[in-house]
Parts: C-alpha cells; sequence; structure tokens
C-alpha cells in the first residue's frame, strides 16, 4: 500500500468497491453461492473448491513464469530446452491429470444430491415442469393442480422434478435450491431439489429458447408442510 495517506485512502477506497462488486452477486436470489437446500449446497461446495484450487494454480503460475523468466536468462540453450521438456510433462500432464482427477471425484459426490435415489423413509414429491414458449407450467400429477410460472413445495422434503418440453430446448433450473436440467422434447428427465427454509425463491430457463427466453422465469414458494399439505389438498382452484 502507498506510505501517503492520501494514496494510502485511495487504495482502501480500492479494495472497498472492488469487493462490493465482486461479492455483490453471492446474496442475490439466482446466486448458486447462496444455496438454500442440500442439492444446492452440494454445488456450491464444488464452486468454492473449484473457486480455491484455481486461485491457487494461477498465483503458482504466475510465481512459475516468474521464475522462469528470472532463470531463462542464466541457461544456456540446451539446458533451459531440457528443463522445458520436464516441466511440460509435469505442469502439462500429471498436474491437470490429478486435478481433473480430483474434481470429478468431487463433481460426482454433488450430482448424486441432484438424482432421483431411492429414498427410504418419506418419499420425495413428484412435480412436473413442463417447459413451453415462453413459460413454465408445473403439474402436480397426485393431486391435480395445474400452475403457470408458480412452483410450491414443502420445507425439508425431497422434490422429484420430471420435467420436459411442449416445444423446443429448455432448461429447468432453480439456482438457491439444486441443479439445472435441460427439458428436451420427446424426453422426461428428473432431478431433485429441496428447501430448507420457507420463503419465496426464484426459477429461470437457463437455455436460450427464443425471443422470450429473458422473461420465462418462475416464482418459487416454499412452504411449511402443514401448509403445503392444506393447499395440495384443496385441490385446483
Ligand atoms: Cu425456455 Cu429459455
Amino acid at each position: 500500500m502507498p506510505s501517503d495517506p492520501a494514496g494510502r485512502r485511495w487504495a482502501r477506497t480500492f479494495l472497498q468497491v472492488a469487493a462490493a462488486v465482486s461479492l455483490a452477486g453471492c446474496e442475490r436470489p439466482l446466486s448458486v453461492l447462496h444455496p438454500a437446500g442440500p442439492s444446492a449446497r452440494a454445488i456450491a461446495e464444488v464452486w468454492w473448491w473449484m473457486f480455491g484450487v484455481a486461485s491457487v494454480v494461477l498465483v503458482g503460475v504466475v510465481a512459475l513464469w516468474l521464475l522462469a523468466m528470472r532463470r531463462h536468462r542464466e541457461m544456456d540453450e540446451a539446458a533451459a530446452q531440457r528443463v522445458g521438456v520436464r516441466w511440460m510433462v509435469g505442469g502439462g500432464i500429471v498436474l491437470p491429470v490429478a486435478a481433473i482427477t480430483a474434481l470429478l471425484v468431487f463433481g460426482a459426490q454433488a450430482g448424486r444430491h441432484q438424482l432421483p435415489w431411492p429414498q427410504v423413509g418419506a418419499q420425495p414429491l413428484r412435480i412436473e415442469a413442463i417447459g413451453h414458449r415462453w413459460w413454465w407450467q408445473l403439474r402436480y400429477p397426485d393431486h391435480g393442480h395445474d400452475l403457470r410460472n408458480e412452483l410450491r413445495l414443502p420445507v425439508g422434503r425431497a422434490v422429484d422434478i420430471h420435467t420436459r418440453s411442449a416445444d423446443v430446448i429448455h432448461s429447468f433450473w432453480v439456482p438457491r435450491l439444486g441443479g439445472k436440467l435441460d427439458a428436451v422434447p420427446g424426453r422426461t428427465a428428473v432431478v431433485r431439489l429441496q428447501a430448507d427454509r420457507a420463503g419465496i425463491y426464484q426459477g429461470v430457463c437457463a437455455e436460450f429458447c427464443g425471443t422470450g427466453h429473458a422473461h420465462m422465469t418462475m416464482t418459487v414458494i416454499a412452504m411449511e408442510p402443514a401448509d403445503f399439505d392444506a393447499w395440495l389438498a384443496g385441490g385446483p382452484p
């Protein structure tokens, strides 16, 4: 930091603004870094691991680059080439394979939370999410509800979203509750979500599907189980 008081003030202001700008997105309704359920939390964990490892790699690469610039001047051509091959094998093959393998293990663990595995005890609630240009239809096949751009679910219970499309490829995504899944015409795919707390969340279509894509959003209402059951039992309005 600069030693004069004015310079120090500027540097502090700059750091504060930079931190505010870079963290501003973390608390927004569509932030994967602000998870509100176990599926989303698993994804956020992978994100933070990737961010941490990538930061270490970046610092390491810059340090090696600076070191190489200095050492290169002191070496003759043949020695520089020998060292270069060693670094290419180590840094270009061994290190990436190790890093990608580690990420694969972490990622597969997080992916497990998104899949509709059989459960012991309370069974997941089944909801159908059908993508249309440009709105979401949410159906509760066992109870007759049929909602437009509104998804209601109970707190603390796994919910299996069976998603498909009525026209083009869409993508179902409620970032704070779980992973995203493409809604492909002619196919049904399932993603498991769960909300820890009652509240309002937001969902979007995450695959460009035409001029109305940006407006293809849904409101997700996580309700206390008793409230949800009362609403569910009420039948279609
Ligand atoms: Cu539907 Cu984008």
